[in-house]
């Protein structure tokens, strides 16, 4: 808190050690037009870090985070932390933790893939490697190494509740 680069907020989350440059991303898999306005956001990019050298932040009051968005944003950013603000204090701060499997969070890179088809079947990878990061899609197998361009729109999924 000695370095705060954004002013304090009394009820909210923080997304802190973002990989540096993709606090927009995590803005978008947020879904700021869904964000009403006693959710102010901020957001700080290129900040000196200890542990990563550089990193983003975001802050996002009266906001609490979906398990979709938040798998959505150890996909892009697997450094990342949550913390859970209530009345200015931490109440609870945890890594972003990746499961084995994503249903709905993206879009299968291969046109022909049956997920594609405009069939009620839900995307579903599974994740191959940790470091770094591969899945493959269980319908085609297709692996998937460039998650930004394929999450499914607000990557809130379809399932599940994200939203
Ligand atoms: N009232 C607050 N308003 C906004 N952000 C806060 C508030 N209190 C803590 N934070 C942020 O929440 C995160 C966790 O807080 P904590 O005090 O544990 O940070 P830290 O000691 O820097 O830990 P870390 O090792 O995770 O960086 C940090 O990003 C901190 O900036
Ligand atoms: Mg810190
Ligand atoms: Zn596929």
């Amino acid at each position: 808190m000695r370095d705060l680069k954004v002013s304090p907020i009394r009820n909210g989350t923080v997304i802190d050690h973002i990989r540096n440059g993709l606090a927009l991303e995590v803005l978008r898999i947020l879904g700021v037009e869904g964000l009403g306005k006693d959710s102010t956001i901020s957001v700080a990019v290129h900040v000196r870090s200890q542990r990563m050298g550089w990193k983003d932040i975001v802050k996002v009051e009266n906001m609490e985070l979906s398990p979709q968005k938040a798998n959505a944003i150890a996909l892009i950013s697997p450094s990342a932390t949550i913390s859970i603000i209530q009345d200015y204090k931490v109440r609870e701060k945890r890594p972003v933790d990746l499961p084995d499997r994503l249903v709905g969070l993206l879009r299968c890179p291969n046109p022909n893939c049956i997920t594609n088809q405009g069939e009620p079947v839900e995307s579903e990878f599974e994740v191959i490697r940790r470091k770094p990061l591969a899945l493959k899609c269980l319908y085609c197998e297709r692996d998937l190494e460039d998650f930004i361009p394929h999450l499914a729109p607000g990557a809130s999924g379809t399932r599940g509740n994200g939203g």
